[in-house]
């Protein structure tokens, strides 16, 4: 059987990344990252991604005339890689309907809220504001919509009195490092089944 094979979006420090990696190396997995792709040349992504082996691309929105041929150069440059499923790791842009559609079920995202709440930007910073004494993080398959794609994994975890953004931050991201992998991991092994919004998880 040939290896699975997965591209990374990210943007930024790539723990969900490392995490990854860790996973398919730790336990032996039959999944090959078969390209990292970041939107900021100088993410620390890149590096983890170069110092696993990975081979590691920047794509610049700003050396792409539009929204357009940025994601046309990010499309080719997956399928070049025979890139099954894309996975969503910190990746700080959104994505067209019309990229998402191209790539239906295959793409999947990690967002530190317990969707539906707290879409968007800094879910974290939303949770402490509104006062919740549950937090946590969600992976789920991106559709058109902004983080609403059905949901395959979430972890909760506590708030409390005390916490800042960084601890409760900290405390999501523990959790991020755990469904992240397992999630690729279910794809990998074909038992992640979808039905309308709802992902059903086949017994292995
Ligand atoms: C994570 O909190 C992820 O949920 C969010 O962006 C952060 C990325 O962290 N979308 P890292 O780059 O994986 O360390």
């Amino acid at each position: 059987m040939t290896n699975r094979k997965i591209g990374v979006l990210v943007s930024g420090r790539g723990s969900n990344l490392q995490a990854i990696i860790d996973k398919i190396r730790d336990e032996k997995l039959p999944i090959d990252i078969s390209i990292v792709i970041s939107d900021s040349p100088e993410a620390f992504a890149l590096k983890r991604a170069r110092e696993a082996g990975i081979p590691a691309m920047g794509i610049l929105r700003q050396d792409c005339a539009d929204k357009a041929s940025f994601e046309t150069a990010i499309d080719d440059a997956l399928r070049g890689a025979g890139v099954e499923l894309v996975v969503l790791a910190g990746f700080m842009r959104i994505l067209s309907a019309d990229f998402v559609n191209k790539w239906p079920q295959s793409i999947i995202n990690i967002h530190p809220a317990l969707l539906p709440a707290f879409k968007g930007l800094d879910a974290q910073g939303q949770a402490l504001q509104y006062g919740v004494k549950i937090a946590g993080c969600t992976v789920h398959f991106v559709d058109a919509g902004m983080d609403s794609g059905p949901i395959i994994l979430q972890k909760a975890v506590p708030v409390f009195d005390e916490d800042t953004h960084d601890t409760l931050a900290a405390r999501i991201l523990v959790q991020e490092h755990t469904i992240l992998p397992e999630a690729v991991k279910l794809w990998s092994e074909g038992r992640l089944e979808v039905k309308g919004r709802k992902v059903r998880i086949r017994k292995a």
